[in-house]
């Protein structure tokens, strides 16, 4: 048997660890319900726009200036050869951790971005990706949310 499609099986793990292990854990802001996820996923779905569309695409499919972030095969594990990041996505909070230090590439966009709309933007990517949490995501819970083990 060939290996499984990971793009296909990433977030269906990581969906199943996340309502799994989050179920009991509070978010930030107190968020600990299925409702202040699906807060913060509106929020996102708002800075998304505003912030990321331009260059990753309306729904996330990515453009030719920048990656997908949404769909088969976006978030890979390891950059591609192209790419300037270096470190690699195991969970969401790598990769919040990547956005919230280098997106949008200008530190003068960065800078009118607050960390809760990074967490909201997370939050709306994970969700476009199929995962659903129990409670708002934030730094004491991204880490379990594993996207390639
Ligand atoms: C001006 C264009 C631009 C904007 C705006 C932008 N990005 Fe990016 N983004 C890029 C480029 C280019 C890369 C590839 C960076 C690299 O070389 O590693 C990237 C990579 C990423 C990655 C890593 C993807 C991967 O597969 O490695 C994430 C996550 C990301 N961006 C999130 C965001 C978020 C969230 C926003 C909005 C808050 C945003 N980006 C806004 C251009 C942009």
């Amino acid at each position: 048997m060939t290996a499984p499609r990971l793009s296909l099986s990433l977030f269906a793990a990581a969906a199943l660890v996340a309502t799994g292990l989050l179920a009991c854990r509070s978010g930030p802001g107190g968020g600990s319900s299925p409702d202040a996820f699906q807060a913060q996923v509106a929020a996102g779905a708002r800075v998304y726009a505003a912030h990321c569309a331009e260059c990753h695409g309306a729904s996330g499919g990515g453009t030719d200036r920048a990656p997908a972030l949404v769909g088969a095969g976006a978030l890979p594990k390891s950059p591609r050869d192209w790419q300037d990041r270096e470190g690699e996505f195991r969970t969401a909070l790598d990769v919040a951790v990547f956005a919230t230090r280098n997106m949008p590439p200008r530190a003068s966009d960065r800078a009118k971005l607050a960390t809760e709309d990074y967490w909201a933007v997370l939050a709306f990517a994970l969700s476009a990706n199929g995962v659903q949490l129990e409670e708002a995501v934030g730094p004491d819970n991204a880490g379990d949310v594993v996207l390639h083990p």
